[in-house]
């Protein structure tokens, strides 16, 4: 018993609010059940209502609060009206992680402005903007968790980072200047760093055995990653337990990146 209160005290979620963009797939769709499984109401956001529901129905099931929001977070004023929406259901988050993400890679020399404005609306604008709705509330209220997902191409570049490694590394930072703002106020702001991992986002590269295999031998653990194993940091970082950690880049790599 004592263990169990223990526990709940770093690292419950109860009575906490979260939204999780990019909630319907993938390393979201896996946070998302994290923190409802840990006790937070979550609100997931994406397009797609079909994958939205499904998540939702899943968490309902098994008895955790949950809703969904369909919203295309490409543009600032979608942005604006999920966060709206996002806010009425359950109220004010206290957890706010940034999940949604594009990775198209054409070569550099035909990186067009298209590409560029798409991937930074997404990758970047969107947790900027997100984070100025939902982050000075936070800070008034005394408790904040902003998480954003990375990439390892926000520390190096490969595979034709283009946009994409821009959008993620300037993410890094921008979880520096909110961590700089507001975890004075009980707010911290981090990044979680994914290696490989199988997800829709990889359908292309994981149906090729080979690469898949090439890939889990860079790491140390000597397997690729599962959205699964994001839920452990996922509601580290959410937590109470976390409370001196921010500004941080954590990285759920397997090993990758110091291999
Ligand atoms: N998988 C990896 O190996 C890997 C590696 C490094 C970093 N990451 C990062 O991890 C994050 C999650 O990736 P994942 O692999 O879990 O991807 P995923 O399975 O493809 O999921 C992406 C999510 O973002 C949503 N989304 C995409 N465009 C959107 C838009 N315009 N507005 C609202 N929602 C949108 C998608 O739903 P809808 O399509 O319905 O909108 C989906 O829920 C991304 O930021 C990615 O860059 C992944």
């Amino acid at each position: 018993m004592i263990s169990r209160d223990y526990l709940s005290e770093l690292f419950s979620l109860d009575g906490r609010v979260a939204v999780v963009t990019g909630g319907s797939s993938g390393i979201g769709r896996a946070a998302a059940g994290a923190l409802a499984r840990a006790g937070a109401k979550v609100v997931v956001v994406a397009r797609k209502e079909q994958e939205l529901a499904a998540t939702v129905d899943e968490l309902t099931a098994e008895g955790c609060r949950a809703a969904w929001v369909s919203g295309d977070l490409g543009t600032r004023d979608g942005v604006r009206a999920a966060a709206e929406a996002a806010a009425e259901v359950f109220g004010e988050p206290d957890i706010l992680v940034n999940s949604a993400g594009i990775n198209l890679r054409p070569p550099m020399g035909e990186l067009s402005e298209e590409v560029w404005d798409t991937t930074m609306a997404l990758n970047l604008e969107a947790p900027y903007l997100l984070g100025q709705r939902f982050g000075p509330g936070m800070a008034e209220r005394g408790y904040g968790r902003i998480i954003h997902i990375t990439s390892q191409q926000a520390h190096r570049a490969f595979v034709q980072s283009g946009a994409y490694g821009v959008s993620k590394g300037a993410l890094e930072s921008l979880a520096r200047s909110q961590a700089e703002a507001w975890s004075p106020y009980g707010v911290t702001c981090n990044t979680l760093v994914p290696g490989f991992v199988m997800t829709p986002l990889n359908e292309r590269l994981s149906s090729d055995p080979e690469k898949v295999a090439a890939l889990a031998a860079r790491t140390m653990v000597g397997r690729n990653g599962l959205a699964e194993d994001f839920a452990g940091a996922v509601v580290f970082l959410a937590s109470r337990g976390a409370a001196y950690v921010t500004g941080q880049s954590v990285f759920v790599d397997g090993g990758l990146s110091v291999h």
